[in-house]
């Protein structure tokens, strides 16, 4: 059965509504696909991990992981709401700054960061890096060096845990991309490398250890796995450290099967867990952020889209086409995620059939949803995917030359453009056509 989250009900048209607005009246008015976002909802989220973390009485920063839905409003809200962010990229960083986020509230992300781009942010001045490899650690000592500048760093740590959904997996060394593996003793070269740099301010440690976590036995794992270094850093090299970081990972709800923890369990679990191991190893608790991205964006964001074809094969399915898909939301054909959905013009008639939903994009692997369970839809309805509010819209691509959907916010039913649709003529705004090529009269028309 689908669960409505935050302020979506069905109102007495038999509408489904968000933040007070009418989600059919939205389409007509901004178009489809559509991606709606409940405001109340997102602020909400963000204040359910501010009194997590205040009951645990820890010094804590909780910063939002922009990587899942990243607009200048939405690093409004993030501020509003006093949280932090982590950007991963020169782009995410530039829609912050020009929104106002405050540079010190910032840290950055990446396992490749370019000069540019560490050069950008040094210049932002934002709260710091974390660390990822050795090449980075060259750069940045090289970059402050000659900038004059002192930015604080975490140093990025693969503990050998690895948790996704209800299981975890310890491993010796982890084979990730990201980080300095601690078993290999490359975290500890790192943590001497550090230790002596005069231009770099070690402050912490970080991990991230996966994504759609349902449980906290991998976070306890991971702080134990972190804390030792910590402690060893601490006492035994001498290291100024204040900070761990655990990521993000906090699972949200996207079917019925799916059982997300409440926030402050997560935060208990992790808090009681720093704090024995600071007693055990005799170091002062240090300050824990955390980095929920998709916890915060997802549950908050659903995608309208307008139900065109229909196609029956008997005995076999029936497939519904919706008018976007794997551009505006690239986690089914990558991920094979799932989701629910309702026709949001007929929220209130009985499931009448079971429907495979379509995208519109050529490929055969284009499916937003298997065989789910809807009204009888007709072309023109409004169907309604919950909970797309993370990795959709910042995971979106032109396939098929298509325009990127609008986003909106709506609030105490008031709906406020965020991000405007794209045009066909923002489709071409970066094409060059070399002078040889340019046809000489009538095309291209300019
Ligand atoms: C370092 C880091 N922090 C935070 C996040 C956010 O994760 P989630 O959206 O699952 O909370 C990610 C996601 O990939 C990450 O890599």
């Amino acid at each position: 059965m689908v669960l409505l989250h935050g302020t979506s009900r069905i109102n007495d048209r038999g509408h489904l509504e968000i933040g007070g607005c009418d989600t059919v009246e939205l389409a007509k008015r901004f178009g489809t696909p559509l991606y709606v976002f409940d405001e109340a909802l997102l602020r909400e989220t963000c204040r359910e991990f501010h009194t997590a973390f205040r009951k645990t009485g820890l010094r804590y920063q909780v910063a939002y992981a922009s990587k899942a839905f990243c607009t200048q409003a939405m690093c409004r809200l993030v501020d509003e709401e006093g949280l932090h962010l982590d950007v991963v990229s020169a782009g995410e960083l530039h829609t912050a700054l020009t929104a106002g986020f405050p540079p010190e509230k910032i840290h950055m992300h990446g396992n490749n960061k370019s000069r540019e781009e560490l050069t950008y942010a040094l210049e932002a001045g934002i709260g710091g890096f974390v660390l990822d490899n050795f090449h980075e650690l060259n750069l940045l000592a090289e970059l402050t060096e000659r900038m004059g500048r002192r930015p604080s760093v975490l140093l990025r740590l693969t503990p050998g845990v690895e948790a996704h959904t209800h299981e975890y997996i310890q491993t010796g060394q982890q084979d990730t991309k990201f980080g300095f593996d601690l078993a290999s003793g490359q975290a500890d070269e790192a943590a001497h490398r550090l230790t002596a740099d005069q231009n770099l301010n070690w402050v912490g440690i970080h991990c991230h250890i996966g994504s759609q976590i349902f449980e906290t036995e991998g976070f306890a794992i991971a702080v134990d796995r972190m804390m030792e270094f910590y402690a060893k850093a601490v006492n035994q090299w001498g290291a100024d450290l204040r900070v761990l970081n655990v990521g993000g990972g906090f699972g949200i709800r996207y079917v019925e099967e799916d059982r997300p923890l409440p926030v402050r369990v997560y935060i208990e679990a992790i808090a009681d867990r720093v704090k024995a191991a600071a007693h055990r190893l005799g170091v002062e608790v240090p300050e824990v952020w955390v980095e929920p991205g998709r916890r915060i964006a997802g549950p908050a964001g659903t995608t309208l889209y307008t139900v065109g074809a229909r196609k029956e094969i008997p005995g076999v399915r029936r497939y519904i086409s919706v008018d976007g898909g794997m551009a505006d939301n690239p986690r089914p054909i990558i991920y094979q995620a799932r989701y629910e959905a309702i026709i949001a013009n007929r929220a209130r008639e009985p499931v009448q059939e079971l429907a495979a939903v379509a995208g519109r994009y050529c490929e055969t692997g284009d499916m937003l949803i298997w065989d789910t369970p809807l009204a009888r839809s007709a072309p023109g309805d409004i169907l309604a995917v919950f909970g797309t509010g993370a990795y959709t819209y910042s995971m979106a691509s032109n396939y098929n030359r298509t325009p990127r959907p609008a986003v909106v916010f709506a609030r105490e039913g008031r709906a406020d453009l965020v991000v405007r649709r794209e045009t066909l003529d923002d489709l071409i705004r970066c094409d060059e056509i070399p002078a040889r090529m340019k046809k000489k009269e009538g095309y291209p028309v300019s």
